[in-house]
């Protein structure tokens, strides 16, 4: 399905997100409290637009993805890119000083392997950050935004993505996605200690922030 939406994936997320996904990519670099030299694991990366951001610490951060159609897409954004599956991840144990996956996890068939996975990767000490679509907290906001998502989502999609059917499977995955709570519970189920979250866009989207 990745490969499939790779050539305007950029372009329709902007769209999409009525140009909020910029402002959600730099509140995740800052959650993750990057320092020049680190060495950092940009999960599910994609295109790898949301590496390029994380670079901007001075970090060094290699993007996986297992779609190489998206990391082709990608390929002019010139950020080191390996091939991978979130819940087998080709990396040693300790490796990596923080990790961060954006819109990502929801993807993840078995997202509590591979928060298991991104735990085994990720030093002791080291930092998580998970970005990701969640509940907004006022309720009339909720209404509005949940109609948004299942009627005006689709056909927007029709008119600017490769393949509208993929942003239908967006908006049902969002609204069958956990709770800021839930979510937060299992992270922690996973192995991550001092999980908190801040909500971003009144909850449309949640960053979850943890240690290993
Ligand atoms: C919505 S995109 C997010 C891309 C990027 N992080 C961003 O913020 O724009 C979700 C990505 O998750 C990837 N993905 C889904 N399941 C995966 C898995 N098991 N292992 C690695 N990547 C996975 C998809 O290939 C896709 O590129």
């Amino acid at each position: 399905m990745f490969d499939d939406v790779a050539e305007r994936y950029d372009l329709t997320n902007t769209v999409l997100s009525f140009g909020q996904d910029r402002h959600w990519r730099t509140a995740t670099r800052a959650a993750l409290d990057l320092k020049p030299g680190e060495r950092v694991l940009d999960l599910a990366a994609g295109t790898g637009v949301s590496t390029v951001e994380l670079g901007r610490s001075g970090a060094w951060v290699v993007a996986t993805d297992f779609s190489t159609g998206m990391l082709k897409a990608g390929v002019g954004r010139n950020v080191p890119m390996v091939a991978g599956d979130a819940m087998h991840l080709p990396y040693a144990d300790g490796v990596f000083d923080a990790a961060t996956i954006s819109f990502g996890l929801r993807n993840v068939s078995d997202f509590d392997a591979g928060l298991r996975e991104i735990a085994r990767v990720t030093k002791p000490g080291g930092r998580l950050v998970v970005s990701e679509f969640s509940t907004p907290v006022f309720g009339p906001f909720r209404t509005v935004y949940m109609e948004y998502l299942m009627k005006a989502l689709p056909r927007v999609a029709r008119a600017v993505s490769s393949n509208p059917d993929a942003y239908v499977y967006l908006a049902e995955s969002i609204r069958a996605w956990p709770t800021q709570e839930q979510l937060a519970e299992r992270i922690a189920a996973a192995g991550w200690k001092n999980v908190q979250w801040r909500n971003l866009t009144g909850g449309i989207v949640a960053l979850h922030r943890a240690t290993r």
